[in-house]
């Protein structure tokens, strides 16, 4: 008997898991990655310094994230390990994850504002 209700728990947490982690895999997309940026009142160099925030709406985190990047140019260093460019992709943290309801920002400065969007990220329920 006891073992038995203990093996009904077992399986109904299996299975709330499993559909915990199908519902999240199809719900989060890239949409899920919001960026959003504001102008500061700083300038660098002569430009206007210009301040990204990036937020995870989805319910798991996500890693390996991946801006597109092509032709981005910024006269302020930014942090590699917040925001590291390699030609057309800019990888966020690292590739560490960026987890439920977190955001980072970065700032850079150029004569315009570049309009970053999400090329890629992975998304990691458990
Ligand atoms: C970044 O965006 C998130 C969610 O949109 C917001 O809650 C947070 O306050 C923002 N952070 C900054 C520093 O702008
Ligand atoms: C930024 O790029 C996206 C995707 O290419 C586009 O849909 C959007 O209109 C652009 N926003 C601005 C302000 O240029």
């Amino acid at each position: 008997m006891a073992s038995s209700s203990c093996l009904k728990i077992f399986y109904t947490f299996l299975l709330l898991t499993i559909l915990l982690e199908g519902a999240c895999a199809t719900t989060c997309d890239l949409s899920s990655l919001r960026i959003t940026q504001t102008i500061t009142t700083r300038q660098v160099a002569g430009k206007p310094e210009y301040e990204v925030n990036v937020s995870n709406w989805c319910a798991c985190a996500q890693s390996n994230v991946r801006l597109r990047c092509a032709g981005f140019k910024t006269v302020e260093k930014i942090d590699p390990a917040v925001l590291k460019q390699d030609n057309e992709f800019c990888l966020l943290l690292s590739g560490k994850p960026l987890k439920q309801n977190a955001d980072v920002q970065f700032r850079y400065a150029s004569d315009t504002p570049y309009n970053f969007t999400v090329a890629s990220s992975k998304i990691q329920c458990n």
